[in-house]
């Protein structure tokens, strides 16, 4: 028997029930009696929202200063996975500086639509990438002796009814998408906690889905840690036990612990069941004891990270004729409130209380010489109102000047936790404003704080675009860094931008009805969809420039064929042909020629962030292996690559592919075809026992002109597509039903 064994032969009933929940809003139970401490949970993601006071989970509340780091959806620009483990491991000191236990983030949720309350919580709307950089964000959290909480598994994807929505999704998009983009931060990230999320998942809510929870995180994907319930989301909580759910946040006070020893009692439930919950709660709160020293952090340090990963994460999405940089002598005119009430965040349970805050304007000054200068305009009220006198200053202030920097984005109460935007647009008083500013000045730039898409109608009309997102703290400084220079964008979208809201994919069906909704879209999520549909988007999935040049040349394979047992390494080498260093994010998208299955037009299978100085080449590499090609075919339960021509393509967005290779790939399973009356004659050419029936067959009647290619297409086409039965009805006699019978049960004999 271990320690822990020991320990639970030696509880109550009701000691056992009790650890399994919450003592209050943030802490664990302790039982005192076998020594056995209680830790803290808190979140997340972006930085750490430590409630000493009062406690909630809509950050209503106030918080200990901690720093605010750029959230998830700008992090995820930076395509940077060093970044994004250096600002987790930042979080991670500043949780255990505080003796906090474990973090509540990363959000793995795929952006399925722009309209998501809470996008700016996630990381983009392609798996591979979103799964990457959350596996990075545990890692680096962990790497502090502290753990971390993957959220919210899984499919929560909309705000609206969060805590009784029912998502009906078929098995293959909730395994290529939505579990996918959990599936290698946890299988690689090793999180001690995954949390449920509050919605249903086909009929069971997550917190208690034996599929999601036993058959595929716990079986398949070897999950060891604790399940932890989202703060309130458990219904039944005996079916939560049974299914896999260890933990429930909050504490509920002894309600459900009454049900647990109740259901014991009478059989309905297995004690084992509770044992094996409250095993895996024990290791967590010894774990987290061990790692429990003292430590200080060093606020100054992290602001000045949360302004580096603010700034490497910007994307640069237009720059006409040079706009930006801006030289540090120019007369700059700086609009917009949100210069005065900067949005560096998202609401809810997210929100942190920063330690120290730059502002744009002081940073900006801080740049020019003696020959520059910069005046402030507010030019528009976050209340939406129109101030005609607002924009009549502003305008003359952009004017007068030779650039105007116009600072626009949405107000904090278009998006948040709890619930959804309404539409993709600014508000019409900061449009408005922008066309008078782009009437007098034709050097128009727009800095754009937003937590998700929007739509641009007028983005012809400026030169240029820098997309902020929800920057963090340090976004002042780091938005100085950019439009002065310091620092070269290396930022890309990690979501498509869509001309219009109704291009979505999931536009039909958002937000369900009567508390459902259904992913008609299947996998057709995001640039998956616009890319197949030949949909126009503002902006591409995988877009960003930069103030230099990259050239991208040879790309070599190192070998043409493979086994789906193989792997194939592909090289690119990457050039920075400009003036001055840059970074460049290489991206490898797999596209399956000629696919038996519906299949997206092509899909990220890689990405690297290489920096390059004026000049320099590297070499760029990826390794790709079978799930690169492989679909999930429900009917297998498995990954499956049919063997076939593979394109790899290099580019530097979705849209953007500079250069490809082809290879071919073979499958190596053998996966055993069944035979009925209503398999396809066709299908009988796939296996060799198939083959001889059809030699011995001799199916096909002439054509009546031998040399008409047509009519052999045509009898070759009805032929095939018959099922076996046709062989007895049609055959003029030759089968009998016997004769089909036996032939059936000898190819399914022989394989
Ligand atoms: C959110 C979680 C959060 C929890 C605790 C919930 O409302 O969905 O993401 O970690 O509250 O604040």
């Amino acid at each position: 028997m271990n320690q822990i064994e020991q320990l639970i032969s030696e509880m109550t009933l009701a000691e056992k029930a009790s650890l399994c929940s919450g003592a209050d809003f943030w802490h664990t139970e302790a039982l005192d009696r076998l020594q056995i401490p209680a830790f803290m949970l808190t979140d997340g993601p972006n930085g750490l929202r430590k409630q000493a006071g009062k406690a909630d989970h809509v950050g209503l509340n106030e918080s200990i200063p901690a720093t605010c780091f750029p959230t998830e959806v700008t992090l995820a620009s930076s395509w940077n996975r060093a970044l994004i483990e250096e600002v987790g491991a930042a979080l991670g000191a500043e949780a255990k500086a505080e003796k906090v236990g474990v973090v509540l983030g990363p959000g793995a949720n795929i952006k399925r639509s722009p309209l998501c309350g809470r996008n700016f919580e996630y990381y983009s709307e392609d798996p591979y990438l979103s799964s990457q950089l959350a596996k990075h964000a545990i890692q680096g959290i962990q790497s502090q002796g502290v753990g971390a909480s993957v959220k919210h598994f899984a499919a929560n994807n909309q705000e609206h009814l969060r805590m009784v929505l029912d998502v009906q999704v078929d098995e293959r998009t909730l395994r290529e998408i939505y579990l996918a983009s959990f599936e290698t931060a946890i299988k690689e990230g090793q999180p001690w906690t995954v949390m449920t999320a509050y919605n249903k998942v086909n009929g069971d809510y997550c917190a208690e889905n034996t599929h999601l929870l036993k058959e595929i995180l716990r079986d398949e994907w070897d999950f060891e840690g604790v399940v932890v319930s989202d703060w309130g989301g458990v219904d039944d909580r005996v079916a939560s036990l049974e299914a896999g759910l260890d933990l429930e946040m909050p504490g509920n006070q002894g309600i459900n612990d009454q049900k647990i020893i109740a259901a014991v009692q009478s059989g309905a439930l297995s004690e084992a069941v509770v044992d094996t919950a409250v095993a895996r709660i024990l290791r967590l709160a010894f774990r987290v004891q061990e790692q429990m020293q003292s430590v200080t952090d060093d606020s100054v340090t992290h602001h000045q990270l949360a302004r580096k990963a603010a700034s490497e994460s910007f994307v640069l999405l237009k720059n006409e004729a040079q706009s930006l940089p801006v030289a540090s002598d120019k007369k700059v005119a700086l609009i917009g409130r949100l210069l005065e009430e900067p949005r560096i965040q998202g609401g809810g349970s997210s929100r942190v209380n920063p330690t120290m805050m730059d502002t744009v304007q002081e940073q900006i000054h801080m740049k020019l010489t003696e020959e520059g200068a910069a005046s402030y305009y507010p030019g528009y009220l976050l209340n939406e109102d129109t101030d005609a006198d607002l924009i009549q200053e502003a305008v003359a202030g952009a004017a007068a000047a030779e650039i105007a920097l116009v600072f626009l984005g949405l107000p904090q109460h278009y998006e948040s936790e709890a619930y959804d935007r309404q539409h993709l647009q600014l508000p019409v008083n900061q449009t408005e404003l922008l066309a008078a500013i782009t009437e007098v000045q034709e050097n128009v730039v727009v800095i754009l704080a937003n937590g998700g898409p929007i739509e641009m109608p007028w983005l012809s009309s400026v030169k240029g675009v820098l997309e902020t997102y929800l920057a963090g703290q340090a976004m002042g400084g780091a938005v100085a860094d950019v439009l002065f220079g310091d620092v070269n964008p290396s930022g890309k979208l990690a979501e498509s931008f869509p001309m219009k809201l109704s291009h979505n994919p999931s536009f039909l069906n958002f937000p369900g009805e009567k508390q459902q909704v259904a992913y008609r879209e299947g996998l057709f999520v995001g640039y998956r969809y616009y890319d197949k549909t030949e949909t126009e988007v503002l902006f591409p999935f995988g877009h960003g420039l930069s103030y230099t040049n990259f050239e991208y040349r040879q790309v070599t394979v190192d070998r043409k064929e493979l086994t789906d047992e193989e792997e194939v390494t592909v090289s690119v080498t990457i050039q920075n042909t400009g003036q001055r260093s840059g970074k460049e994010i290489v991206q490898l998208y797999v596209q399956e020629v000629n696919s038996q299955v519906i299949r997206p037009l092509k899909e990220l299978k890689g990405f690297e962030k290489v920096a390059l100085e004026a000049g320099e080449a590297k070499v760029v590499q990826f390794k790709l292996g079978k799930r690169a090609f492989a679909y999930y075919d429900e009917t297998r339960h498995d990954w499956c690559v049919t063997s076939g021509f593979f394109n790899l393509l290099i580019g530097s967005s979705s849209q953007t592919i500079l250069g490809s290779q082809q290879v071919y790939v073979t499958s190596t399973a053998v996966h055993q075809l069944k035979f009925d009356r209503n398999s396809l004659i066709g299908d009988l050419a796939k296996t060799p026992a198939g083959k001889q029936v059809l030699q011995q067959m001799n199916l096909a009647p002439e054509p009546s002109d031998p040399a008409d290619s047509n009519d052999t297409q045509l009898m070759d086409e009805m032929t095939n597509k018959m099922p076996l039965r046709s062989l007895v009805t049609l055959s003029g006699g030759r089968f009998s039903e016997e004769t089909l019978t036996h032939i059936i049960e000898t190819l399914n004999a022989n394989g």
